[in-house]
């Protein structure tokens, strides 16, 4: 082989690779899946959210807004220190998760249009960079309640 033809064969094993790529690419999507949601019962107008959003796809999606019934004004927050503050999204890694947890990353819903109950059921949309916007019903548990204690 001289030369020439071995470039020639580097470069067609290359496109044939690249060709294979496109190819297994186009059915991965993030795959999402919402577990374990609760809202321990708001003791001021403001609340909490908490939950896991799993990805079994083979894509990162983002976590990058949240709408409800509760209150107009719904943030994600992650925690540093002691101190939460504002970000505009949260990565949720391909076949990962996404741990929204007391002390950590959560929602904070501002302005509570009424005082939700331990048993009732808050209703929230969570919107993202790729998925479509999944819909997930919150319970409200008590304001002490420890997920990590069941
Ligand atoms: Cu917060």
């Amino acid at each position: 082989m001289n030369r020439r033809t071995a470039l020639l064969a580097a470069a067609l094993t290359l496109t044939t690779g690249l060709a294979l790529t496109a190819c297994g690419s186009s059915d991965s999507a993030p795959k999402l899946q919402v577990d374990d949601a609760y809202m321990p019962q708001p003791i001021s107008s403001m609340a909490a959210g908490f939950m896991t959003v799993k990805n079994t796809g083979d894509t990162a999606d983002k976590l990058t807004s949240v709408t409800s019934d509760l209150s107009d004004d719904v943030t994600i927050h992650e925690t540093v220190g002691n101190k939460m503050q504002e970000v505009k999204s949260l990565d949720i890694p391909a076949n990962g998760e996404l741990k929204l947890a007391s002390g950590g990353n959560h929602l904070m819903f501002m302005g509570l249009k009424k005082k939700p109950a331990e048993g009732d059921k808050v209703t929230v949309e969570l919107h993202f960079a790729t998925s479509k916007p999944v819909k997930v019903e919150i319970p409200v548990k008590a304001s002490t309640f420890d997920p990590k204690k069941k």
